[in-house]
């Protein structure tokens, strides 16, 4: 660990002043069942290996950056930068996604620190991150607004939000994602969604996405990248 960085937060509690309203019609412990049950075969419901938007951006990341994954799932992603020798912490609702992305580290020989927790109610902390990485995390407009406005604070000064998750334009098309138009946002919605940075890029359209069996096919995405401004 840098000695010049300040300390990570502690990830694994959730903020109470920080209620999850505005929104999801699903108690947070509904949400973490129904992840569970996803994540319960031994298979790797979206694979093994990480997404390609999320490979592209961390190319620029300078080895032993400090990465937070949202909602990481089975790990794929998080346990893919740790072997890229970064120091990488995850978080996700769901205990056997916890479990699994564990697993998965360990079968690759590296360390992730994986917390079970909501991120709604996530207290990531104040200018301690070099990354913030979520990927097909889908939340209702409000808590995504206030989570991603977070996620700015917590990012260090020059730091690095990558966000891709399917958009309005995927509701019906059977390829992955969540069939609620809530969550599904237009591309022009989020980007207010981090005060403080500057919009590196913007994309919204189609692209082959091949990540196991549960997002396979032309898909319409949301693709941001956000820098907090020095
Ligand atoms: C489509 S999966 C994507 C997982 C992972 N990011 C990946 O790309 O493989 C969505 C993930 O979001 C997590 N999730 C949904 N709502 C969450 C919340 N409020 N707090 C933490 N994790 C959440 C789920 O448990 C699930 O693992």
């Amino acid at each position: 660990m840098s000695e010049h960085k300040p300390a990570a937060p502690a990830l694994s509690g959730a903020t109470p002043e920080v209620p999850p309203k505005g929104g999801s019609d699903r108690a947070p412990r509904q949400l973490a069942e129904f992840w569970n049950q996803r994540y319960e075969a031994p298979e790797y419901a979206y694979g093994t290996e990480p997404n390609d938007f999320l490979v592209a951006q961390a190319e620029s990341l300078p080895p032993g950056s400090r990465i937070l994954c949202l909602a990481d799932g089975e790990g794929r992603n998080s346990v893919w930068l740790a072997r890229q020798g970064h120091q990488v912490s995850a978080v996700d609702i769901a205990e056997r996604g916890r479990d699994k992305a564990l697993k998965l580290a360990g079968e690759a020989g590296v360390a992730i620190d994986a917390q079970v927790a909501d991120v709604t109610r996530l207290d990531p902390g104040s200018a301690c991150w070099d990354a913030i990485v979520s990927i097909f995390l889908h939340l209702p407009p409000g808590p995504r607004r206030a989570l991603h406005a977070r996620c700015a604070q917590a990012l260090r000064p020059g730091g690095v939000f990558i966000y891709e998750a399917y958009a309005s334009g995927q509701l019906g098309r059977g390829t992955g994602g969540p069939r609620e138009a809530a969550l599904l946002p237009e591309l022009e919605e989020l980007l207010e969604d981090w005060p403080g940075c500057r919009i590196e890029h913007r994309f919204n359209g189609e692209r082959l996405i091949r990540e196991g069996q549960l997002h396979q096919g032309a898909g319409v995405v949301n693709q941001i990248v956000a820098r907090r401004n020095p």
